[in-house]
């Protein structure tokens, strides 16, 4: 059975739901699979240089049997404040996604998102891009929805809530809160709305479908596959998570020395020794040595492992092929069981 959203419709997809970008963990592989299967992949380039980017692409390419002059069915994001750092290498990495003509672009965490966005507007309009590049844009408050819609009017606006796994802002409302706070705000025939964070099943996209949301982006979920990047060390303290496992931290990036987020940013993870030493005031120099040592070893009790609040309710790794099947099938079924609830007795 069919599902249809604004999302379906402007994607051209089968199911309403995005696999997130996540950097260093969702390659080419990921975001191919994912949109083979009817829904849309994004690959990250958090940490990745340009030739890297480009042989993602190429693999990507490769897996979905495309010729070089042919579209790329899947998305590429971007961490504004990577970008940031330099304006020559921002571009660079902007051109090599653009140059391979992918079909999105995903920003976020950035202090001047807009420079990006008029960046790739402009190529579009250089090389008479149609359909042009569709832009996400992923936001934690109506306030920011807003700025996105009106001022930088993007194409697809993602809601990020506090339960999600990975970086956000520690100020987010849950989604149930967020998604009709934005819809509230949003103008009528805007851009669709999808909702991230601590969904890992079907009947949570339903949910959210009745909501209002135009579909769902879901990142931990992806995090459980072979084709994901993490090591099976922490593919295994994923399935091994319970749902209490999870904390908001800046512990990890305090540890390895990521600390180039905006204000309000920290990150979901599974809480470990890590952030138990760092909470209590144990000097960073000993914290870092020790979680070197864990990544190296694979030591989950030191480790960095990103994770939502969905987290416990999944226990197993499945291809993303197979994940995208069953969310869509578990999709249709609770939206029929909602729209059995009414009748006109
Ligand atoms: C391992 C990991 C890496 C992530 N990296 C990024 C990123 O590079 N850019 C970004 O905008 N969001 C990133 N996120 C957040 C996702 O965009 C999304 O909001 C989140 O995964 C949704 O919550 P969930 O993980 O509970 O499904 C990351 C999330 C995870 C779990």
């Amino acid at each position: 059975m069919s599902i249809n959203t604004s999302l379906t419709r402007l994607l051209g997809v089968k199911t309403p739901v995005v696999a997130a970008p996540m950097a260093g963990a969702s390659g080419g592989a990921l975001a191919a699979q994912v949109t083979a299967a009817g829904a849309f992949g994004f690959m990250a380039t958090g940490y990745i240089s340009v030739e890297r980017l480009v042989n993602e692409l190429s693999l990507v390419r490769g897996m979905l049997n495309l010729a070089p002059s042919e579209p790329l069915p899947i998305g590429v994001g971007y961490l504004g404040w990577q970008l940031e750092e330099s304006t020559a290498s921002a571009e660079a990495l902007l051109s090599a996604a653009l140059d391979n003509h992918v079909q999105a672009i995903w920003l976020a965490f950035g202090n001047n998102l807009y420079q990006w966005i008029t960046y790739i507007r402009s190529y579009d309009a250089e090389h008479k891009r149609s359909p042009p590049t569709t832009i996400f844009v992923q936001v934690a408050s109506a306030k920011d929805a807003l700025v996105a819609i009106h001022d930088w009017k993007i194409d697809v606006l993602v809601a990020q809530g506090n339960e999600s796994g990975g970086h956000g802002y520690g100020s987010a409302p849950p989604l149930l809160t967020l998604v009709p706070s934005i819809l509230a705000a949003l103008p009528k025939g805007g851009p669709p709305l999808l909702a991230a964070g601590g969904l890992m099943i079907g009947s949570q996209v339903a949910s959210l479908l009745v909501l209002g949301a135009a579909g769902a982006v879901l990142g931990t979920r992806f995090l459980m596959t072979p084709e994901s990047q993490y090591t099976d060390a922490q593919k295994r303290a994923l399935v091994a998570a319970k749902s209490d496992a999870t904390v908001r931290t800046m512990a990890f990036d305090r540890a390895r020395g990521t600390l180039g987020w905006p204000t309000g940013v920290d990150g979901r993870g599974l809480y470990n020794s890590t952030v138990k030493d760092l909470d209590s005031g144990v000097d960073i120099e000993t914290v870092k040595a020790k979680f070197d040592d864990g990544v190296r070893n694979g030591n989950p009790d030191r480790m960095l492992v990103w994770a939502g609040t969905g987290i416990g309710l999944i226990s197993e790794i499945k291809e993303a092929k197979e994940i995208v099947r069953e969310l869509h099938a578990d999709i249709v079924e609770h939206l029929k069981l909602a729209s059995e609830l009414c009748n006109d007795n």
